[in-house]
């Protein structure tokens, strides 16, 4: 492979049909899979009456049963699995907010494949053999860190494995080891970029030169934001656990147009998450997942729950995925109408006064629901209460005027808001015992 190529992989440029050829025969392989060695699919693809022999043609996969996250917790631990555990050579899980984690396995098989996807998509982001690559995303259960890891290993980079947290430190080696690649949480990136400040060392003038950002919702004003105080490019990668971890897809640097879906190992739909009903490309709906090579965990139609459309191919053959606009989880309904927190997070950053952090509190007003919007100044700016309640009246309006909803906003002092280290927690649910 030579570092100027455009692709990494021949596949990811091959025809249309050859691609579908693929996805049949590989999904025939998957649902076979699943069927002859998990009891839970057996029975769940019985009682439908759907056989793996039926599937001719891709869009036969509607026919079949869905997957959802309960039926991880119902399974626990190992219910799901394909193989025997001793095959797994991995473990991961997912802390869900209730109740038990997900686990998750892989075999050898699994965990080269995920390398694969995830070389893939950091060659697609932008990164290339030999590239020192920065890893802030955590290690452990979570498949952030070790699945950048190896794929980065697998690229032929060199790895600064350094997971979350240790903020300063993390500005300490990004200056001493100029990483040209860093793989974040976007808004712990923007807690790395504010440490930077804090030390007096613009982080323009450091190596970074691009930033591959997931594992949460993140807006293109985010991005406009990250690029812009970093100095790099800033790219989208997405995934999940359920179905394998960061690298289902991944957005390529050259067109920046939303992550393509890597759809010789995952067969994606959308759906309509009221009725189930499969919804042409392009309509938004639910995003549910297949996978057609896994061995440990094969997942036929999991429900991801996040919001997002089907889009076609644009830099490769495979389709894209537009941003994710949000878990169905995250989803509020203030007063009767749907908010995302992407929503307000685009609003926010349209306010030159206020910095890029912000948490959501819901309330119960009555026997209405309200939405607090807390905000902070940027860093620099003074601070006083005509300013503050100024900041607060032209939030108010525009989220008012943009989303159609009331809400209360607090403006407080720059750097006061709690930082993520992860995955950031947007929404706090004020209604519910905590
Ligand atoms: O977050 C895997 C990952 C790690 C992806 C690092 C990208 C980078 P989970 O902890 O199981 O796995 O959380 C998966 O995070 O269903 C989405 O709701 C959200 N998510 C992941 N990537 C994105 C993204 C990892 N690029 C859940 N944009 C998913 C928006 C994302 N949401």
């Amino acid at each position: 492979m030579s570092p100027d190529k455009e692709t990494y992989e021949a596949i990811e440029r091959t025809s249309v049909d050859e691609l579908k050829a693929l996805q049949r025969s590989r999904l025939q392989w998957s649902l076979k899979h699943a069927y002859n060695n998990v009891p839970h699919y057996k029975k769940a693809f019985d009682a439908v009456g759907a056989h793996p022999n039926d599937l001719r043609e891709l869009e036969d996969l509607s026919r079949f049963p869905f997957l959802v996250k309960q039926d991880f917790r119902d399974q626990y631990p190992f219910g799901l699995l394909a193989v025997p555990r001793e095959q797994a050579v991995r473990l991961h899980a997912s802390s869900g907010t209730t109740g038990k984690p997900t686990v998750v396995a892989y075999t050898r098989s699994d965990i080269d494949v995920w390398a694969e996807l995830m070389a893939r998509s950091i060659f697609a982001g932008g990164g290339r053999p030999g590239d020192l690559v920065h890893i802030a995303y955590g290690y452990g259960l979570f498949t952030g860190g070790l699945g950048a890891h190896y794929g980065a290993e697998r690229l032929g980079c060199t790895v600064v494995p350094m997971s979350g947290g240790q903020t300063e430190k993390q500005v300490q080696l990004i200056r001493d080891l100029e990483p040209r690649v860093i793989m974040v949480t976007p808004s712990y990136m923007l807690a790395i970029a504010e440490e930077f400040a804090r030390q007096g060392v613009d982080p323009t003038s450091c190596a970074l030169r691009i930033g591959i950002f997931g594992a949460e919702p993140w807006t293109n004003a985010m991005r406009t934001e990250i690029e812009s105080r970093m100095g790099i490019d800033a790219v989208d990668i997405y995934g999940l656990s359920e179905v394998m971890g960061p690298g289902v897809a991944m957005e390529c640097v050259s067109t920046k147009d939303g992550p393509v879906i890597w759809e010789d190992h995952f067969y994606p739909e959308i759906i309509d998450p009221d009725t189930g009903r499969v919804l042409p490309d392009g309509e938004e709906g639910e995003l549910v997942l297949t996978s057609l090579t896994k061995e440990a965990l094969p997942v036929i139609r999991y429900r991801t729950r996040d919001r997002t459309r089907l889009l076609p191919p644009t830099a490769r053959t495979m389709r894209r995925m537009a941003r994710i606009s949000g878990r169905t989880d995250d989803m509020m309904i203030i007063r009767g109408v749907n908010v995302f927190p992407t929503q307000i997070e685009e609003l926010i950053l349209k306010q030159a006064l206020l910095a890029p952090h912000y948490h959501l509190e819901i309330f119960r007003d009555g026997h209405l629901d309200s939405l607090t919007v807390n905000v902070e100044l940027q860093a620099g700016v003074e601070d006083h209460q005509a300013r503050r309640d100024g900041v607060a009246g032209e939030l108010v309006q525009s989220i008012k005027s943009y989303i159609g909803v009331t809400t209360s906003v607090i403006v407080h002092p720059a750097r006061s808001l709690e930082r993520s280290m992860g995955k950031a927690k947007r929404v706090s649910d004020r209604r519910r015992p905590s």
